[in-house]
Formats: C-alpha cells, structure tokens, sequence
C-alpha cells in the first residue's frame, strides 16, 4: 500500500451559487449555500485515501464546531489524524467561495492553518521519515515547506510541491522537490514569465504543468510530452487540482511511471469535477478504473 503524508490546510468551503458574480461594491442575490471540507492539504489527502493509499494528514484545525467537522471527516475517509491537534483559541480555517458565471473565485482565510509551524511538522518527522511520498502545498507558512523540503532531502523521501495558491517559492525548494505540480498562472509566477518550453527543459519528469481539460505537459528528458485530459460535463470545478494531485501520488508511490501516473491523476480529476463541491466528485479506485 503507498504510504503518503500530506502535510497541509484544512479547511471549511462556505459556498454560495448565484447567477451573477457581485463587483465592487454590488450586492446580488444568490441561489444557494453550503458548507462542505475543503482545504488544499484536506483535499489531496482525502483524494489519495479515496484511490487507495495509506494517508496521514499532518495539520492544524481550530478549536471549534468547524474543527470537528474537518476532524470527523478525515476519519470517515480512512485518514490518519494523530497529527491534525485543535488549537485552543483559534479558528479553523475557511474558504469563501462564489460559484457564478461557470467559474469559481475564492478567499481563504487560514486561521488555524498558519499554527502548522516547522515545530509542529517536526512532531510528525516519524511520518515524514516513513512515507514513500510527502505532499505539501501553500496555504501554510512558506517557512513550513522550506522546513519540510530540507527533512525530506534528509530522509530521501520524495517531496510533491503544489505551489497553490500562486507565490513564489524559494529556489532551494524548488531544487529538492521531487515533483512541482503549478497551473500555467502559478508556473508564471514560480519562473517569473520565462517561457515554459525553456522551464519545463531545465527540471525533466519533474515540473508537472496542468492547463486544465487541456491536461498536462512535461519534459521527459528528450521531449515535450502532453497527457490529453477528458472532456466531462464539469459542475464544479473546485477542489480538480487537488484530486489531481491525490491521484498522481498515489500512482506514483505505488510505482507507476510518470506517464501512466498522469493518465490515472488526469482521470480521476476529470471526474471529480462532475459533482459539486471540492471533495464531492472524488472517485474512488473503481471509478478510476472503469470507463470515463
Ligand atoms: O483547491 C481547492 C480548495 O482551495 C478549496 O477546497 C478551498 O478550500 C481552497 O482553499
Ligand atoms: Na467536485
């Protein structure tokens, strides 16, 4: 079974439906409300349990009635929490999403997520130090995946970075990081505009780009390859990036290659967007399997 460590937010998703997305200063009435987990770290944990790996989930929720949620649904997908602690006094964290127009927007507000400190990750070493891959992504503090990249370089264990939402991340976390799994915006963003033929030359089977249905693009050494997503009739595209990357480490702990590993992430994103909310749509491993 692949042994994977996500260690990362989680979050309540507040989502509203309207026809209209508001601009400044407007109000307008909307169709719909409901709170569903989210949060990146939550939903690439839930993803790679739901596909069949072994997960545990390294993060932080508040001490509140949101926390036992976020807490509650972790064990209902077969996650580990021994290292998810409620912070006493704090807030869990929350995602403020508008679902309008075809397209999400979102405010995250991180709250309890900002306490999984490089002290905190350091209780959970053992799980770092035992998984076949650890997964991190950046609605935690940059100085946390500085943190994790140097102890997975200690521990030669295979670290996936998905740099969302878009920051720079440092250079050297770039260098030790086994997989990097940016959108086209974040890869802008992470390589500041170079193009992207020359970026994805400079890391092979390594920098992963998503360009949506469109699927995905690498550098295999001696050319570039695209894997071809699935035309789906979406519902909800919330929470296709994080499915996508649950999908491809689970593969890729199992031992598939890059390329077989796409395919597999590729599908299970494609479905996931058929339902509505981020972890809603998540298939499980048959699904995966059947036909698309
Ligand atoms: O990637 C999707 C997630 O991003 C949502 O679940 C929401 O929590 C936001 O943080
Ligand atoms: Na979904």
């Amino acid at each position: 079974m692949a042994r994977i460590t996500v260690i990362g937010s989680s979050s309540m998703d507040l989502v509203v439906t309207s026809s209209k997305r508001p601009g400044a200063g407007e109000t307008v009435l909307g169709d719909s409300f409901k709170t569903v987990p989210g949060g990146k770290g939550a939903n690439q944990a839930v993803a790679a349990a739901r596909l069949g790996a072994d997960v545990t989930m390294v993060g932080c929720v508040g001490d509140d009635h949101l926390g036992e949620i976020i807490l509650n649904n972790f064990k209902e997908n077969g996650i580990h929490t021994d290292y998810v602690e409620p912070v006493t006094g704090m807030e869990s964290g929350t995602a403020h999403i508008v679902l309008a127009e075809g397209d999400n927007s979102i405010v995250v507000v991180k709250a309890a997520n900002d306490c999984i400190t490089p002290a905190y990750v350091d209780r959970a070493s053992a799980a770092i130090r035992d998984a076949d891959i650890v997964m991190i992504q950046q609605e935690i503090p940059e100085e946390t995946v500085v943190h994790v990249s140097q102890l997975c370089q200690e521990y030669g264990v295979p670290l996936m970075l998905n740099p969302a939402p878009a920051r720079p991340v440092p250079p050297s976390v770039i260098e030790r990081a086994a997989y990097i799994t940016p959108n086209e915006h974040e890869a802008a963003i992470l390589f500041q505009g170079m193009p992207l033929g020359e970026v994805l030359r400079r890391y092979p089977n390594k920098l992963i780009v998503t360009e949506g249905k469109a699927g995905v693009r690498y550098f295999d050494g001696e050319q570039e390859v695209v894997v071809p997503g699935y035309a789906v009739k979406a519902v909800d595209t919330t929470g296709a990036g994080d499915t996508f990357n649950g999908a491809l480490a689970t593969a890729l702990a199992e031992g598939q290659s890059l390329q077989d590993s796409l395919r597999f992430a590729n599908r299970a994103a494609a479905l996931s967007v058929t339902k509505f909310g981020a972890q809603g749509g998540m298939p499980q491993r048959s699904d995966v399997e059947g036909s698309l």
